[in-house]
């Protein structure tokens, strides 16, 4: 059992009562290898931004979870070497049983997400008490959902959205004692969120009547990429096939992070960012075959990303 304190990493509890006293989010990135990690710290020390380090099932099974732990204990360290101490959690994102979660947990997590949402509610309940009863005896957080995205998780996936009733959130967060609640309000994941001329809406009014119910609580966003036009017509550009889609307005979202919204993922776009930049390099230079020559603008084009997320949608800026 190694706790995540040894390794400098912090849980979310204080990050979050901050955030939304404070009015903005936390950024929450997923990471499946070096340059999204790098890339990753340098935005938000450049920012002094507060960050939780995301990592999904996919991510387990690509990279492997003992050396994604080792990269976040790096990602510690490499913060301080930039010049900024700032505070890293790392998360286990959609994670599905009590014991992926004791796992991570055991390896150094300092936060966890447990993913009952698929489940009848009482078994939802059951999960995830029971994954707070074991998470907070090592001070790991824990957040829990209520409400099913549309779009694909992992191998699930949803036609259509089921809101997250407000009329069941006291219940959830006090049976089950989470630290936070991702809802469900119009947010789906993956890049094929809307068709261009559709009117994306997040349902704030859903999110009002929520905080009512468990005011100062923390509220967590999944889904929120926004699927930048210009990269989309950058990768399309560059030889791509992606069909036309957007994602969900800055604007919604900084409207959403200025509320008991404390915490927003987003991993699509920067998929998105890196596929453009790596499409540009092998369109424009197709002898180059040294990896460094694309990741490197890969790894440039996602600080970018991260940084505006930062700056001008979420506002954890300076926020240290
Ligand atoms: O919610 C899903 C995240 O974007 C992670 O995606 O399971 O393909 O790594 P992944
Ligand atoms: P996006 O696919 O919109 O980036 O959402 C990511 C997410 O919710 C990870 O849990
Ligand atoms: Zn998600």
């Amino acid at each position: 059992m190694i706790s995540y304190k040894e390794l400098g990493l912090v849980n979310s509890r204080e990050l979050f009562a901050k955030a939304i006293k404070g009015g903005y989010a936390i950024p929450a990135f997923n990471f499946n290898n070096m340059e999204q990690m790098q890339a990753i710290v340098a935005a938000c020390v450049e920012t002094k931004s507060p960050v939780i380090l995301q990592v999904s099932s996919g991510a387990r099974k690509y990279a492997n979870q003992t050396l994604l732990r080792y990269m976040a204990q790096g990602a510690v360290e490499y913060a301080k070497e930039l010049g900024v101490n700032i505070p890293i959690v790392l998360h286990l994102d959609h994670g599905d049983s009590f014991e992926l979660c004791k796992s991570c947990i055991e390896m150094g997590f300092s936060s966890v997400m447990i993913d009952g949402s698929h489940l009848p509610y009482e078994e939802n309940v059951k999960l995830t008490k029971q994954v707070v009863d074991y998470a907070h005896k090592y001070d790991v957080t824990v957040e829990g959902e209520l409400g099913v995205l549309a779009g694909i998780e992992d191998d699930v996936s949803a036609e259509e959205h089921v809101y997250t009733q407000p009329d069941e959130v006291e219940d959830f967060v006090s049976r089950t004692g989470v630290d936070s609640l991702a809802i469900s309000i119009g947010t789906s994941h993956g890049a094929f969120k809307f068709k261009p001329g559709q009117d994306p809406k997040i349902r704030l009014d859903i999110l009002k009547e929520i905080e009512e119910r468990i005011p100062g609580f923390p509220i967590v966003l999944h889904g929120s990429s926004s699927v930048p036009q210009d990269i989309v017509a950058q990768i399309n550009k560059y030889g791509g096939k992606l069909k036309d889609s957007i994602g969900i307005p800055e604007e919604q979202l900084r409207k959403a992070a200025s509320s008991a919204v404390c915490k927003v993922n987003i991993d699509s776009d920067g998929r998105l960012a890196m596929t453009g930049a790596i499409r540009k390099v092998m369109a424009e230079k197709p002898e180059e075959f040294d990896p460094r020559k694309y990741l490197g603008p890969a790894r440039d084009a996602l600080k970018e990303l991260y940084k505006h997320k930062v700056l001008n949608v979420l506002g954890s800026n300076d926020k240290i």
